[in-house]
């Protein structure tokens, strides 16, 4: 099996034109970003050795994977549709695993075509619409909620929570409560945990040294993975193979070094801020989005102190640091972004993910050959076109002197998801060095969340509110 490659050729100078990237000559021994990588792999092993990298441990852990298999295998048969309640970190792996795994369409499927597993469903976002629309629809009697935060404080997921007891009680009784829900949350805080011991509900772990965004291969993505039967082991070892990759002390030889250095390079030295995530798949589609939060979570920071190793090079005028990801989607987004990567500010990096084969590639048949716009399709496939677009545009950027990255897997399975998933929390590890930030911590999320409660419960202990609107600014 091929493992997932990194192309980096597209960012270097000598594929790009003068001063427009990196001599590659900076990536050996003694060069500038070889020696910014070593700083960064030392600060790695140095959160590695204080314990607080637990991501890096989970593909090991058969005990928590089997625990997590043992229990989807045993809540499986019952459902008939499982609803995975949990926000940010705790809703976004999942997801990404669904839909790269599961492919399109899932939930539309019979019985029979999705082997009898049950159907998947996400409730992410506080919306009253979405959230009445979904527990409308689904039978209660033959739905399981796992409900996901690893904090077990959060406000949207555990509202969803409220809603979700209040009607399963309601439609099936006391009994009905407990027997609908499993909890994967802290193994010992939090208001979920204690609600799991108080009225026996199953609850998996999150290790506490996880974080939500880096909780993807901990029971927060592998539950319900396992329940609609995608191969856990497969994914572990795909993540342990990459982990292996991306520990290796030499950076022409470790993918998550090079992403990391080269990315965090093309911001602070060639203002390359935005970082766009684009891969050609669908299926994909989710792994941008989960892209998206661990590298805008993990990296957007304020600015470090001086004298801590990134304070020169990723510190901004108004003292914040970080580079901006954006998910993008080939080819759709050749007719939305791709104008504005082509000739806009030259501010961003394209990452591309290729799909290099497809179970089933869709021949376009060949017919009307009098229309030559028809014509010259046929004979194809749908693969082929995508992949080629893909090619062609890489091409395009690269002509213009505008950086990308692509990275490459053989096909889309659970083995690819796991490197995927390890090689760039890995990155996150190592470009927070590199910026000189925690990757680990989201403080800038904590006001936004006071003054919600704020506002929800004035006299509780939260009592920070922002001002009612001023009308003399309303139109
Ligand atoms: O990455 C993070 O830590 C966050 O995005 C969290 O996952 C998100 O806020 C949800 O938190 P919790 O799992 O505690 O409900």
């Amino acid at each position: 099996m091929t493992p997932v490659t990194l192309q980096y050729g597209n960012v270097l100078e000598p594929q790009l034109g003068p001063d427009r990237g990196p001599d590659p000559s900076a990536l050996e021994a003694g060069g500038d970003l070889c020696r910014r990588f070593e700083a960064a792999m030392a600060e790695l092993h140095r959160l590695r050795e204080a314990g607080e990298l637990g991501f890096l441990d989970l593909p090991d852990d058969q005990a928590l994977a089997r625990q997590t298999g043992e229990l989807a295998d045993s809540f499986g048969q019952w459902f008939e549709a499982v609803v995975v309640v949990g926000i940010g970190g705790s809703g976004m792996g999942a997801r990404a695993i669904a839909e790269a795994l599961l492919g399109p369409f899932w939930n539309e499927r019979s019985d029979e075509e999705r082997d009898h597993f049950p159907r998947l469903y996400f409730l992410e976002n506080a919306d009253p619409d979405t959230t009445r629309e979904l527990l409308d629809r689904l039978d209660l009697r033959r739905t399981l909620f796992n409900v996901v935060s690893k904090s077990g404080g959060t406000a949207e997921t555990l509202a969803q929570y409220l809603i979700i007891e209040e009607r399963l009680r309601s439609e099936l009784g006391e009994e009905g409560v407990r027997g609908h829900l499993l909890f994967t949350t802290d193994p010992n805080a939090g208001a979920l945990r204690e609600l799991a011991g108080e009225r026996e509900v199953p609850a998996l772990p999150v290790p506490p040294n996880v974080g939500g965004r880096f909780s993807v291969l901990s029971p927060v993505g592998l539950l319900p993975a396992a329940v609609v039967g995608v191969d856990l082991d497969r994914l572990l070892e795909g993540a342990r193979s990459m982990r292996e990759r991306c520990l290796v002390p030499s950076l022409r030889e470790n993918p998550a070094g090079l992403l990391a250095t080269l990315l965090h390079a093309a911001d602070v030295d060639r203002g390359q801020r935005v970082h766009v995530f684009m891969p050609y798949s669908d299926r994909l589609q989710g792994l941008a989005l989960w892209f998206q939060q661990l590298w805008g979570e993990s990296l957007g920071k304020r600015a470090p102190a001086d004298g801590s190793p990134g304070a020169e090079a990723g510190t901004r005028d108004d003292g914040g640091v970080g580079p901006t990801p954006v998910a993008a989607l080939g080819a759709v987004d050749q007719h939305s972004l791709l104008q504005l990567l082509m000739d806009g500010p030259r501010d961003k990096v394209v990452t591309f993910v290729r799909v290099r084969s497809r179970d089933e590639p869709l021949p376009i048949p060949r017919s009307h050959p009098h229309r030559p716009m028809l014509s010259r399709l046929g004979g194809h496939s749908l693969a082929e076109l995508l992949d080629t677009e893909l090619r062609a545009t890489a091409e395009a950027l690269r002509r213009g002197g505008r950086p990308s990255l692509t990275l490459e897997m053989d096909r889309l399975d659970a083995h690819g998801m796991g490197e995927l998933f390890m090689l760039w929390q890995v990155a996150a590890i190592l470009a927070g060095a590199l910026y000189g930030v925690n990757p680990l911590d989201q403080p800038g999320v904590e006001l936004g969340k006071r003054l919600t409660l704020g506002l929800l419960d004035p006299g509780g202990e939260e009592r920070d509110a922002p001002p009612p609107d001023d009308p003399q600014w309303s139109v």
